[in-house]
C-alpha cells in the first residue's frame, strides 16, 4: 500500500473520550449512551434541553455556547444563559402566533444568530425544524416548502424578496415568515412580521413539555436519483446517538473550541453544527463568511480552535492555497481535525498530518443516518483513504447485489452479506438507532424502500478489509456530489426542460480535482433550435436563476441522442462511463444495441 498507517502518540490516545475502539465498542449500550444525557425534569427528551438549559443546571451558563464571526471579526456572541433566554423566547414568540407542536418551521437564512436560535427554540416547542441552504434558488425552496407543508419561514428580508415573495401563491400553508435582521420593518406581505419585534415583546421563560422523544425534531430534505427530494424525519432521540458520537468521534470535551463549517442547510451543520456540540457543552465558532483560505487559518488562529469538522473539499481548497499561510499562523493549540461528505483522498490526510500537524479523521454517515456510523478515531490509527470503523453501537454490513444492483435477499427476508474481505457491496445498516430517519415526508413507499429486513441500504459501494477497515467505493446510483452536496440529477434535468428548446435532458457528475463532482449536462434539443453559444447561455443562466448556483450545472453539452433502455429510461450511467472513457458495464438494456459493438455489451 502506498500510504503507511499514521499511528497517534500515547498522549493523544491518553486524552481521548474513546482511548480503545475495542473495548468501547464492547462496553457500548444504547441504553447507556442514553445516560450522559439529563432528560427534561418533566420526564420525556427534548434536544433544545439537552443541547442547551440543562447548561445552566449544571452552573455552566457563562460559558460561551456560540460564537459568531462576520466581515469585522467577533460579530455576536452568546452563551447558554443568553441561548436559553432566546431560544424560550423564540418558543414564545411561535406559541403565541399559534403555531401548535408538530408543525414545521422552516428556515432560509445564513449562518445568522437568529437562526440557530430558530432550531432550538423550534425544538422546544416541539415543533419539528426543517433549515433550507440558502444558495438554493427559488424552485428547490418552493419545492421544500410545499412538501413540508411548512407554517413558518424564518429567512432574512433579501431573501424573502428574492426568493420566496414571488412563491406565496403557491403555498397556502405558509402562515409566517418571520423577518430577522435589518430592513425587517420594511418589508410587508401576509403573516410577515420582524423576528427583533415578536422576540422583544415575548416572555423570557418557557417550560417545555414533558417531549415524547419520538417526536419529529428535524426535517432535512436530500435528493434521490428520480422523484423530488425526499424530506429526511428525525426524532428527539436523535440526540442521543448525536451526543455519543460528538464525544467518541469528534472527541469533544467540555473546554473545547470546536467548528464545523458545514451551513446548517444540510444535515451536517445542524447535528454536529448546532446540536451535538451544544449537548457537549463547548464553544462552538461559526463563520457567517464563505470559504477564504486566509481567513479560515487566522480564524483557526485567533479563536484558538481545537476541533474542527469539516469537508474533503474544503480542505482541497486549503491544499490548494499552499503550505505557506499554514506555516504562519499558530495553529498548536489543534487537537483533532475531522472530516465528511464526500470521499477523502489519502493525499488530504497524509496532508493534514504534515501541514496542520494533525491527520485528518474521515468519518461517513448520511441524511438518513442522522449521526456519524463510520470513523476515524483520535486514539486510533488512520489507514489513509480508510473511512474507518463502524461506531460504537452501530453494525454495519456489505450487501451483495445482483447485476442490476439489487440487493440479494435470503429466503427469510434478510439481505445476503459479502462474507469475504475486499469484495464490494452495499454498504448497510442495522436498524434501529436513535438517529435513523423514522420516515420519508409523505412517502412511505420510499421509506420501505429503504430497507432490506432489518437493515437500512445506504446506496453506498464498500468494501471492508480482512482488519476489518471500510473503503468507500462509489455510490451505488445516479446521484451527484459536489462541494460535499448531494444534487438529484432529476431535479436539475427538470429544470433545464422547462426550456421550450430542450427535448430531453441528462445530468450526471463529472469528476473535479477539487469539488469531488462537477454538474454536467447534456441536452438534445427540438426541431428550430441549434446549438451554440447563445443557447448554452441561455439555459445556464435559467438554471442558475431557478436552482441556484449551487446545484445549476457548470458544463452544458450538446447532443443529438442520449442513451436510453428500452422502457426508455435515459443511462445517465453509460453517457458518464463514456465521458470517463470507461467500460460501459452491462448494457443489456441498451435500446437499439447496435450502435455498441456486441463484444463489450452484457448478453441482450
Ligand atoms: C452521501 C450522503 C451526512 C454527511 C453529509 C452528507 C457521501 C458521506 C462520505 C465519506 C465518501 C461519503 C456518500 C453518502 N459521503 N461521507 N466519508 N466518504 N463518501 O450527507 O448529503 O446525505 O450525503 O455522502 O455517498 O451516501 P448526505
Amino acid at each position: 500500500m502506498a500510504y503507511s498507517t499514521i499511528r497517534k502518540n500515547p498522549e493523544a490516545v491518553r486524552l481521548a473520550n474513546l482511548p480503545d475502539y475495542a473495548a468501547a465498542r464492547a462496553a457500548f449500550t444504547w441504553a447507556g449512551a442514553r445516560e450522559a444525557l439529563d432528560g427534561l425534569p418533566s420526564g420525556g427528551l427534548n434536544m433544545a434541553h439537552e443541547a442547551v438549559d440543562r447548561h445552566l443546571a449544571h452552573g455552566r451558563g457563562d460559558h460561551v455556547a456560540l460564537r459568531f464571526l462576520g466581515a469585522e471579526g467577533v460579530d455576536r456572541e452568546l452563551t447558554y444563559a443568553d441561548l436559553a433566554e432566546q431560544t424560550d423566547r423564540f418558543a414564545n414568540v411561535l406559541r403565541h402566533l399559534g403555531v401548535r407542536p408538530g408543525e414545521i418551521v422552516f428556515g432560509l437564512s445564513g449562518r445568522i444568530p437568529e437562526l440557530y436560535v430558530a432550531v432550538l427554540g423550534s425544538l422546544k416547542a416541539c415543533c419539528a425544524f426543517s433549515p433550507l441552504f440558502s444558495a438554493f434558488g427559488p424552485e428547490p425552496v418552493r419545492q421544500r416548502l410545499h412538501l413540508g407543508h411548512g407554517s413558518v419561514l424564518v429567512t432574512t428580508p433579501s431573501l424573502y424578496r428574492r426568493k420566496v415573495e414571488a412563491l406565496r401563491d403557491d403555498l397556502p400553508d405558509l402562515r409566517y415568515v418571520l423577518l430577522a435582521g435589518p430592513g425587517a420593518d420594511a418589508v410587508s406581505g401576509p403573516g410577515v412580521h420582524p423576528l427583533a419585534r415578536l422576540m422583544g415583546e415575548a416572555a423570557t421563560d418557557f417550560t417545555i413539555e414533558a417531549t415524547d422523544p419520538e417526536t419529529v425534531a428535524l426535517v432535512h430534505f436530500t435528493s434521490g436519483t428520480t422523484g423530488t427530494p425526499k424530506g429526511a424525519v428525525h426524532v428527539h432521540e436523535a440526540v442521543v446517538a448525536q451526543h455519543a458520537s460528538a464525544r467518541s468521534v469528534l472527541d469533544l470535551h467540555d473546554d473545547d473550541v470546536y467548528w464545523c463549517t458545514a451551513d446548517p442547510g444540510w444535515v451536517t451543520g445542524t447535528a454536529y453544527g448546532v446540536i451535538a456540540p451544544l449537548t457537549c457543552g463547548v464553544t462552538c465558532v461559526v463563520d457567517e463568511l464563505e470559504f477564504d483560505a486566509e481567513r479560515w487559518y487566522a480564524i483557526l488562529q485567533e479563536q484558538r480552535v481545537t476541533v474542527f469538522y469539516t469537508a474533503p473539499t474544503a480542505l482541497r481548497m486549503l491544499m490548494r492555497a499552499g503550505e505557506e499561510p499554514a506555516r504562519r499562523h499558530d495553529l498548536s493549540v489543534l487537537r483533532h481535525v475531522a472530516s465528511v461528505g464526500e470521499p477523502l483522498n489519502p493525499e488530504v490526510v497524509v496532508w493534514g498530518q504534515r501541514v496542520l500537524g494533525r491527520p485528518i479523521h474521515d468519518t461517513w454517515w448520511q441524511t438518513e443516518t442522522g449521526s456519524i456510523m463510520l470513523a476515524n478515531f483520535a486514539a486510533e490509527p488512520i489507514l489513509p483513504g480508510s473511512m474507518g470503523r463502524p461506531v460504537p453501537g452501530i453494525e454495519a454490513q456489505l450487501v451483495r447485489r445482483d447485476a442490476e444492483g439489487h440487493a440479494i435477499v435470503a429466503a427469510d427476508g434478510e439481505p445476503e452479506f459479502v462474507t469475504q474481505p475486499d469484495v464490494e457491496g452495499e454498504l448497510a445498516l442495522r436498524s434501529p438507532w436513535p438517529s435513523l430517519m423514522r420516515a420519508y415526508l409523505g412517502d412511505e413507499d420510499r421509506y420501505r424502500k429503504a430497507f432490506v429486513g432489518s437493515w437500512y441500504l445506504s446506496g453506498d459501494l464498500a468494501r471492508r478489509d480482512a482488519e476489518g477497515w471500510w473503503w468507500f467505493i462509489g455510490r451505488g446510483d445516479d446521484v451527484i456530489k459536489s462541494s460535499g452536496h448531494l444534487i438529484g440529477p432529476f431535479e436539475v434535468e427538470n429544470v433545464l426542460l422547462e426550456h421550450p428548446g430542450v427535448a430531453e435532458a441528462a445530468v450526471i457528475g463529472v469528476p473535479d480535482p477539487v469539488a469531488g463532482e462537477a454538474v454536467k449536462a447534456f441536452v438534445t434539443l427540438r426541431p428550430g433550435f441549434t446549438p451554440g453559444e447563445g443557447l448554452r447561455l441561455e439555459l445556464s443562466a435559467l438554471a442558475r436563476k431557478r436552482l441556484g448556483p449551487a446545484v445549476a450545472p457548470r458544463e452544458i453539452a450538446f447532443d443529438d441522442h442520449l442513451p436510453h433502455t428500452r422502457s426508455g429510461k435515459i443511462m445517465r450511467r453509460l453517457l458518464k462511463a463514456r465521458e470517463l472513457g470507461l467500460p460501459e458495464g452491462d448494457i443489456s438494456s441498451l435500446e437499439g444495441g447496435a450502435e455498441v459493438p456486441a463484444t463489450t455489451g452484457g448478453t441482450p
